[in-house]
């Protein structure tokens, strides 16, 4: 099948979009990018987008504005990359959409009650004529699971090394980690869990002492500047979410921007200048990755596979190899995968498993009480065409 994968992650930097081949059943499934971009949310969508993260700044009215809003950018999105691809919409099966999080209510004993992904999927399916599978993390917190993080079950079915333990961590806005067996360990579980803060806080952090003249540090340059306050870095660690036993999930709710202006405040009062405020926040991301292996990875991690925004800044990687040693830490290029997309291709192939009435999440990764088929369908002008196909060919 030919799919379309959408996701714009906690970062809110804007659409990834991965236009995917995909064959076979798990445990046989082959998933590849054909074709991928990523655009970048204008300036206004991007506050928009951070204030909705924030309780209190959006109301239902701009909420309601903003679904639709996205749901016209994501469709561009999936537009984008077909046309990119040199395809037309009608030589693609079907759409996934993660959607835009701008809420992930985490209760104080650490189940998940409530999600909200917002780019209303009926505008996808209407401007691009094609079969939208979207509104993926509701159902796995309905049986109970976390909702996230989702990426963890294509982790395991595409990402298995043959003989040593792997480890994919992502650095979107948040961290999450999938720790897998090896391919010839058929009785150890999976684990996967959000490992906190990835770029959200350096982001927010940048964009307050730069005064929204940067909105990253881009290649760690501010960092590469600084010095690491081991003291500061201590207490940061003491925070209650890193000793929490998985599964567990996080976001902006927690690691919020309001946190990042109050962390800057406070290293601005231990004589910290910006720099060393940024290389200690990024010591803070490699720091809780690699605490988080040291206490919840089931076995030695032989290989650390890292994705996602955060593996472009080298102060950041130069750290975690540091930190995670004796493992070697590749980026999934390394491995033959885009990083950039590779979230996207998994939304890709959860909508090929939806669409199949198989299962998007294994219990064991998420907490749920069983593995669900993931999201909602809507049905596109190539529905019947789409359903006629698969009835004939199972
Ligand atoms: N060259 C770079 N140097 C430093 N950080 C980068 C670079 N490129 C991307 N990033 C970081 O990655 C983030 C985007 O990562 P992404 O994986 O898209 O996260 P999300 O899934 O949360 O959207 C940016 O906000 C920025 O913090
Ligand atoms: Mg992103």
């Amino acid at each position: 099948m030919r799919v379309v994968g959408l996701i714009s992650g906690t970062s809110a930097d804007g659409i990834d979009a991965a236009l995917c081949d995909i064959r076979g059943a798990p445990p046989a499934i082959e998933a590849a990018i054909v074709h991928a971009v990523t655009v970048p949310y204008a300036d206004d969508t991007r506050q928009r987008v951070l204030d909705a993260c924030q309780p209190g700044r959006a109301g239902s009215d701009e909420l309601c504005r903003l679904h639709a809003a996205l749901g016209e950018q994501f469709a561009a999105a999936a537009l984008d990359v077909i046309r990119a691809a040199r395809l037309s919409p009608e030589a693609i099966d079907l759409i996934g959409s993660h959607g835009q999080t701008v809420w992930h209510e985490v209760e104080a004993n650490g189940r998940v009650s409530a999600t909200l992904q917002l780019a209303e999927a009926s505008i996808i399916a209407e401007r691009t004529g094609i079969t939208t599978v979207a509104n993926f993390r509701p159902r796995d917190v309905a049986a109970g699971g976390q909702g996230a993080p989702l990426t963890a079950y294509a982790d395991w079915l595409l990402l298995r090394a043959p003989d040593v333990w792997r480890a994919v961590q992502n650095i979107g806005g948040i961290g999450n980690v999938t720790f897998l067996p090896p391919l010839n360990d058929t009785t150890s579980l999976p684990l996967a869990f959000d490992t906190g803060p990835g770029n959200a806080l350096l982001d927010s952090a940048t964009a307050f002492i730069t005064q929204g003249a940067a909105h990253y540090d881009r290649d760690g340059a501010l960092a590469a500047q600084g010095t690491v306050d081991e003291a500061w870095l201590a207490v940061l660690l003491r925070h209650p979410y890193y000793a929490r036993r998985p599964p567990k999930t996080t976001g902006r709710e927690l690691f919020s921007a309001e946190m990042a202006v109050g962390l800057v405040d406070e290293g601005r009062a231990r004589g910290l200048d910006a720099a060393s405020i940024l290389t200690t926040l990024t010591a803070l991301t490699a720091a809780s990755i690699a605490d988080a292996y040291r206490r919840f990875a089931p076995a030695p991690i032989g290989e650390v596979i890292l994705g996602g925004g955060g593996a472009r800044n080298p102060v950041l990687v130069a750290m975690l190899r540091e930190r995670l040693s004796p493992a070697q830490v590749l980026l999934h290029e390394q491995i033959g995968l885009d990083s950039d997309h590779k979230e996207a291709l998994v939304f890709a192939l959860l909508a090929h498993e939806t669409w199949h009435n198989r299962p998007g999440t294994h219990p064991a990764l998420t907490g749920a009480a069983h593995a669900t088929v993931l999201g909602q369908i809507t049905p596109g002008a190539n529905y019947a065409a789409l359903l006629r196909r698969t009835w004939c060919e199972s």
